[in-house]
């Protein structure tokens, strides 16, 4: 079961000229069920807080030039946003991002090591708004499992999304992972937008619609 649909969309010359020169950089490959060694592919052992399905990028680029002291890895299976991103990784001068094209949910159960990771970042996924489409959501109890196996004591888990319903229902499954995850709202339910989380168009529009984005902040709790 896929939380996505991979529409192909077409390359522009720049992204696709991009994949050929620029990925060699900034792109990583993953032998499937060996966990990924992030010290020796960053060339560092910076924290890594990992972006699943970034989309075109903005978030990450802004978070990453934000924070040098931390290492970016960005998950995403769509290939233009994938182009899009290595374009602007490019002309920001950024060293501190790795991408992958994967499958978050394989990478989680089988890619990544445990307490590898110090943040996790789920900006807008898909909402899957039927209900005969629930089970395709990302956040499911066995995501949760994996996301605690591979954050670090003390890591956070950032979501956010502008369907409403998909944001109860996030809350719920993170609610009912209490004895690893803290709710880091002072409500008990959402946070007000951190400031790494830089607020797009698309979502400016959605507020002016009355469907503002909703965000979650988690912290994995030590040693359970
Ligand atoms: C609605 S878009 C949001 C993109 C971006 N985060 C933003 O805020 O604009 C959701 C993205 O998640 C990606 N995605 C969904 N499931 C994924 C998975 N299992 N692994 C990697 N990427 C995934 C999709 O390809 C899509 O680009």
């Amino acid at each position: 079961m896929r939380s996505f649909v991979l529409r192909e969309g077409r390359l522009t010359a720049a992204q696709a000229r991009a994949f050929e020169t620029l990925w060699p950089r900034f792109g990583l490959g993953w032998a499937p069920d060996r966990p990924l060694d992030l010290p020796a592919l960053f060339g560092n052992d910076q924290p890594v807080v990992l972006e699943i399905g970034f989309g075109n990028g903005e978030a990450l680029l802004h978070m990453a030039a934000r924070y040098p002291e931390r290492n970016y890895l960005g998950l995403e299976v769509h290939r233009p946003g994938i182009g899009h991103l290595l374009l602007a990784l490019e002309s920001a001068g950024l060293n501190n991002v790795r991408l992958l094209r994967e499958d978050a949910c394989a990478l989680l159960a089988r890619g990544l090591a445990p307490a590898s990771l110090a943040g996790v970042c789920l900006f807008f996924p898909d909402p899957w708004p039927k209900k005969r489409h629930h089970k395709r959501r990302i956040v499911q109890p066995g995501f949760i499992d994996d996301l605690a196996r591979v954050l670090v004591g003390g890591g956070f888990f950032h979501a956010a999304t502008d369907w409403a319903p998909y944001a109860d229902w996030m809350l719920e499954h993170l609610r009912a992972a209490s004895d690893r995850f803290e709710n880091l709202s002072t409500s008990g339910d959402f946070v007000p937008r951190p400031p790494d989380r830089p607020q797009t168009r698309f979502e400016r529009r959605g507020e002016r619609l009355g469907q503002p984005a909703r965000d979650l902040l988690f912290r994995r709790r030590q040693g359970r």
